[in-house]
């Protein structure tokens, strides 16, 4: 076996490859050297730290089969943690609540619990519809009312609390504290070790902010305990069901890390997933229109949606499946190699080497895609996704730590679209170009669109 260096784009004099790091989503710089590196896979050297991204999916294939590499929980994760700590996401799958954690909480995410969320997720989606009804022709700032949407679904179907986000002008303090510190996250990242003035305040700053969200999460808790800590909802079975293969129940502590997990995980990649839709929606005319030829015939007039409404749809869910291949929000995510491994037949990955699942450039790889950057629903039909690569599309992350909520998600997606669908034309007042912000996820920055309710036959 001849053994072959991973590609390494050229360094900078001054700067090697940290240029890479520059810009509001790095992620986009990565995607555009991908662009050049036709070999599926390149190297970045930072100061102590090499980066490897791999999008070529037969590379793909090899580095998500779990007998070489798992995700693993390096010691970059410790600043998330902080918000996180041992809750499913930030968690080693050798970390004993982790899998305690997975066995509890897994049965509440399949397809068929969906069904008992749907009263929750049809409230919160009538609340964004009753919004825009009554603020018609106003801009909408779209990432912020999906932010809404998503993080009031999760809360009031996961933990039957109330956000009420359609209330107010600002969005809630949670998620304003939340934004500063995942800001404050990535600037810790990248700083010199040496502290200045600045930095303390900021560091106090990021440490008020996530006890002021550990209160928020302790106030859902507290409020279930006082009324008798019952119901089979997340929090609900957190709480009081048992580990099948322990017997053992999750702490205090735990529950906390699991709530805030939650919270997090479960409304931002959704939001981000829903924005990008839309800004879709509003390229592609003529998908637009088969997506309301679709809600007229299962939803007509003013008709109600039921769960099996959200069943039969065919044209939304493939729209979604499509803007998760164009714009995964959570767009690249690590696998750790076991023990030392070759891949692709000559690249060496040593044991314990972190790899970087680049997604933007694996969902649109001209070896696994007919015409990548098309935006083409039709590859989701039954027969054609038959015919796709089977590691080239990985939206929801891979093996026994892929997505716990995929379908939560979905689910909550396809109704939000189908109320909104069935209600308004949408309108593009600032003619918006797209830019991608990364800050935990991605999302389409300042798209700001405006609404009308339809006209029949329109
Ligand atoms: C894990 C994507 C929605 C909860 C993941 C991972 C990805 C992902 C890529 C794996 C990350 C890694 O390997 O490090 C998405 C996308 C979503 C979405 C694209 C929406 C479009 C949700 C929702 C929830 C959720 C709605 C909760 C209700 C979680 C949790 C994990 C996870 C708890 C960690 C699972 C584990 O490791 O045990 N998600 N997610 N996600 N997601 Fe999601």
């Amino acid at each position: 076996q001849t053994l072959a260096p991973i590609p390494a784009p050229p360094k900078h004099p001054e700067y090697g490859h940290l240029h890479y790091l520059a810009g509001d989503a790095p992620v986009l710089n990565f995607f555009g050297l991908a662009r050049q590196i036709p070999e599926g896979i390149f190297r970045l050297d930072f100061p102590g730290r090499t980066l490897i991204q791999a999008y070529d999916p037969d590379l793909v294939a090899e580095l998500t089969d779990e007998r070489r590499f798992q995700k693993r929980i390096h010691p970059s994760y410790t600043n998330v943690r902080n918000l996180g700590g041992d809750g499913l996401f930030t968690s080693d799958s050798s970390e004993p609540n982790w899998g305690k954690a997975h066995r509890i909480l897994l049965p509440a995410f399949s397809q068929r619990a969906m069904k008992g969320y749907f009263g929750q997720m049809l409230e919160v989606a009538q609340n964004l519809v009753g919004k825009w009804e009554r603020t018609q022709g106003q801009d909408v700032r779209v990432a912020d009312d999906m932010t809404r949407l998503t993080l009031d679904t999760i809360s009031l179907s996961g933990f039957d609390y109330r956000f009420r986000s359609f209330d107010k002008e600002e969005l809630h303090p949670f998620l304003q504290a939340l934004a500063r510190v995942m800001h404050h996250t990535m600037t810790m990242a990248s700083r010199p070790p040496i502290l200045t003035p600045e930095m303390e305040e900021a560091d106090r700053a990021y440490w008020a902010d996530i006890a002021a969200m550990n209160e928020l999460v302790d106030e859902v808790i507290r409020e279930r305990r006082e009324h008798g800590g019952g119901g089979d909802d997340l929090l609900g079975l957190m709480l009081n069901a048992t580990d099948p293969e322990t017997g053992g129940r999750l702490s205090d502590e735990n529950i906390r890390y699991q709530v805030m997990t939650f919270l997090i995980a479960g409304h931002e990649t959704t939001s981000g997933l829903l924005a990008f839709t839309l800004y879709l929606l509003l390229r592609h005319p003529h998908v637009l229109a088969q997506a309301y030829a679709e809600v007229d015939r299962l939803l007509p007039g003013n008709a109600v949606p039921t769960y099996d409404t959200v069943m039969k749809l065919d044209v939304i869910p493939r729209i979604l499946d499509e803007a998760l291949r164009f714009w995964s929000t959570i767009p690249n995510y690590a696998v750790t190699a076991l023990r030392d491994e070759v891949i692709g037949g000559k690249y060496e990955i040593k044991a314990g080497q972190q790899v970087a699942l680049l997604i933007p450039a694996l969902h649109r790889h001209p070896g696994a895609w007919a015409n990548p950057d098309e935006f083409d629903i039709d590859r989701w039909t039954p027969q054609n996704r038959r015919t796709h690569h089977p590691a080239a599309y990985k939206p929801f992350g891979n093996g026994m730590r892929a997505c716990i909520g995929r379908q939560f998600a979905l689910t909550e997606a396809k109704l939000a679209l189908l109320l909104v669908l069935q209600k308004f034309a949408l309108v593009d007042p600032y003619d918006y170009h797209l830019k991608v912000k990364q800050s935990l996820t991605i999302k389409p920055e300042d798209f700001v669109l405006r609404v009308r309710e339809r006209r029949p036959h329109e």
